[in-house]
């Protein structure tokens, strides 16, 4: 009965954080909060509102997944996860000052959502096969949760680099986890050079690397934004470019061909392509390898493993994208196959306009999960020859 009675209070503690919306902030206002005697005080009066009003948002979102997802036991382990913070969040909240180890100890319970949502899906292709409304679902769903889950971080890390006592020596000039001046060929050196080592010990080889700016300046471009984040993006293209490039050319006489890294400043845009000649993906294709369900191979283990392999669950594009769109930027593949592939991230060039792309969880996002699929309205054509002797009369799908 006493289970019962929290059980519920709980509940509607949930509902009543998830009528708030979340308030996004930009690059720009993490950097000046941090920057001018940032004060632990507002931080953590900001936090113990805006940290449950985000779990809770996304809490209420879960439960519109499908019963059959949802009675997976690794998914039940995420919801156990984000009950347990929620619940510790509500009870520092009646605190006067936030305890950082509090923060570091959320934090770390969330680790392993994104393998473990992985699992969630996998267990569930297993056991219910491959349907595209599902699919669809599951694809808005795990993009606005990872979305939610990179933005909570984000919070909790800026509060924690700025007001706990290990602030990071090696860098100084950083507001939390922000470079003010961020030189964006130094991160595509340092993820290339990341993925490279991982290359060679797989493969014994790996593509060149050749950097080309274009500032209409002298210096070397540079951006306000999250390193890591960036890093992130570059250290996964740069492992895609080099599987394919290696696997393609790893015969051929003239040796693999670089891979090429441009960084172009514009009035609104910051953008990095990388280039590679590892033969493409067809454009039918594309889509396909941003798509959850059917990256989630069941092949790769959760074991951590003695040799890091070049590819995993298929993850690295969605959560990339992710990490892009995050900040208002994006992620894009434009692929010729049969010669190679060009991957875009484009960043904003202003922080002023990099505000955090944040789900709420309100009535259209509701819909989204109740509508069902429709008849194709585009033509299909048939394996068969056609039998004219049947009427060609519209399927009630
Ligand atoms: N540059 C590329 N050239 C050719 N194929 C690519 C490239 N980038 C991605 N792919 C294809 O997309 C798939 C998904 O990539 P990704 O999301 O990084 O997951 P993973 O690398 O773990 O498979 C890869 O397995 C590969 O088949
Ligand atoms: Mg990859």
């Amino acid at each position: 009965m006493r289970l019962f009675t929290v059980l519920l209070k709980n509940t509607k503690k949930i509902e009543y954080y998830s009528r708030f919306s979340p308030s996004p902030l930009s690059i720009k206002q993490f950097l000046e909060f941090g920057r001018d005697n940032a004060c632990e005080k507002t931080s953590f009066m900001f936090l113990r509102k805006e940290l449950p009003v985000r779990l809770a948002n996304t809490m209420r979102e879960v439960n519109l997944l499908p019963d059959n997802l949802l009675s997976q036991p690794s998914i039940k382990l995420v919801q156990k996860w984000y009950m347990q913070s929620f619940v510790e969040l509500l009870v520092w909240r009646t605190m006067f000052f936030l305890d950082i180890l509090f923060l570091f100890e959320i934090r770390n319970r969330h680790n392993d959502v994104v393998p473990t949502m992985a699992q969630g899906v996998i267990e569930y292709k297993e056991k219910f096969g491959f349907d595209p409304f599902i699919s669809s679902n599951i694809q808005y769903f795990l993009d606005r949760f990872y979305t939610n889950r990179i933005s909570f971080r984000m919070l909790i890390n800026q509060h924690t680099l700025l007001f706990g006592n290990d602030t990071n020596p090696a860098h100084p000039k950083h507001i939390g986890s922000i470079d003010p001046t961020c030189n964006v060929a130094e991160v595509v050196k340092d993820a290339y050079e990341t993925a490279k080592m991982l290359c060679e010990q797989y493969y014994l080889a790996a593509p060149a690397l050749q950097i080309q700016e274009f500032n209409n300046k002298d210096k070397s471009i540079q951006a306000v934004y999250v390193p890591s984040h960036l890093f992130h993006m570059l250290f996964e293209l740069f492992k895609n470019s080099m599987r394919a490039s290696v696997e393609l050319h790893e015969d051929s006489k003239e040796g693999l061909p670089p891979v090429k890294a441009k960084v172009t400043l514009g009035k609104e845009d910051l953008s990095i392509k990388i280039s590679d000649r590892g033969g493409g993906v067809p454009l039918r294709k594309i889509d396909r390898l941003f798509n959850y369900m059917y990256s989630t191979a069941p092949t790769p283990s959760l074991e951590p493993s003695s040799t890091v392999p070049l590819a995993g669950f298929g993850y690295g594009l969605p959560i990339s994208r992710l990490y892009a769109r995050y900040f208002q930027g994006d992620l894009k593949l434009y692929s010729m196959e049969g010669v190679g592939t060009d991957a875009v991230i484009y960043l904003k060039a202003l922080s002023s306009e990099s505000f955090e792309r944040l789900p709420v969880f309100n009535k259209s996002a509701w819909r989204h999960y109740q509508t069902s699929p429709e008849a194709d309205d585009w033509s299909n054509p048939s394996k068969e020859p056609r039998d004219t002797s049947k009427s060609n009369y519209k399927a009630n799908r």
